[in-house]
């Protein structure tokens, strides 16, 4: 018999869990016995996961976060500490992906680049501040970062946006160490091309995604099955990892894309 993944008793934040992969991870951490803090900028969209987990039975509430200001990660970790008693599990999924905005870096505005760098990599690392004292009086606890394919192979032309994301998975792993002093694990995910607003430019055009569907050895992904690893990383049943970014890319980075995606 395994190790149960169930999560009773434990209580989870996930930022940016008014949309996309992050709605669906808060839903599934729910499912899975946990108490949730959903923490997104998107105060209707935060309120919208919560509808949907209580409508459920589960239990959760919203938080208003922009995460790439370090006062309000702080008050985000309090606010759950004061609602629901400690914090085990900390999702990092907040993020910004901005092409056209985001580019090629002498195309790009340095301000550009400063908001991206801000709210994907300083916002995990500052929620990853405020919440790891709670978790080492909560005995211990397990983080999931949100990496991407693009911190292993970057499309090209999307520059902030694969930095950040390759600071996200090496932060993960130089956390690993220190953390496991006090029995709390860090991982990141990698995703490949999901279905979620971020990606409408791709879901949105059938050539572009027949293309990208062609990339992924098993066709493309939906957010629940990203949301249960998320699951997995946040059990005991994932006890042996700890300071990996995995590959749940459904082959993606696995091998050579087809010619067809360098037309897009
Ligand atoms: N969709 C994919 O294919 C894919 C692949 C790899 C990685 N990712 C990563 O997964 C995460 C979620 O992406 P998604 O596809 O669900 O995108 P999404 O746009 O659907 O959701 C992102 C959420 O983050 C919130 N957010 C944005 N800026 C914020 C801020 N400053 N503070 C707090 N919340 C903020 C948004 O309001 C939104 O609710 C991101 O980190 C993204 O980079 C996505």
């Amino acid at each position: 018999m395994g190790t149960s993944m169930e999560l009773d008793g434990k209580v989870a934040i996930v930022t940016g869990g008014g949309s996309g992969l992050g709605r669906a991870s808060a839903q599934a951490l729910a499912a899975a016995g946990a108490r949730v803090a959903v923490g997104d900028v998107d105060d209707a969209g935060a309120a919208e996961t919560v509808e949907l987990i209580t409508g459920a039975d589960g239990a959760a509430f919203a938080h208003h976060v922009d995460v790439s200001v370090a006062a309000e990660c702080e008050a985000l970790v309090q606010a759950t500490v004061d609602t629901y008693g400690g914090v085990h599990v900390l999702h990092n999924n907040a993020g910004v992906a901005w092409p056209g905005r985001d580019g090629f870096a002498p195309d790009m505005d340095p301000a550009t680049w400063d908001r991206i760098i801000a709210i994907n990599l300083s916002g995990t690392f500052y929620c990853c501040h405020f919440a790891i004292p709670e978790m080492v009086l909560a005995g211990g606890g397990s983080i999931i970062n949100t990496a991407s394919s693009m911190a292993h192979l970057p499309l090209g032309g999307l520059d902030g946006y694969a930095a950040s994301k390759g600071g996200i998975a090496l932060l993960t792993k130089s956390m690993s160490p220190s953390a496991g002093r006090s029995g709390i694990r860090v991982n990141a995910i990698s995703p490949g091309y999901v279905d979620t607003p971020m990606n409408q430019m791709i879901w949105g055009n059938d050539a572009v995604k027949h293309a990208f569907d062609l990339g992924h050895a098993t066709g493309l992904q939906d957010a629940e099955e990203i949301a249960d690893i998320v699951v997995f990383l946040a059990s005991d049943a994932s006890r042996s990892l700890t300071g990996a970014v995995l590959n749940c890319d459904r082959g993606w980075t696995a091998f050579k894309q087809p010619d067809l995606l360098r037309e897009f």
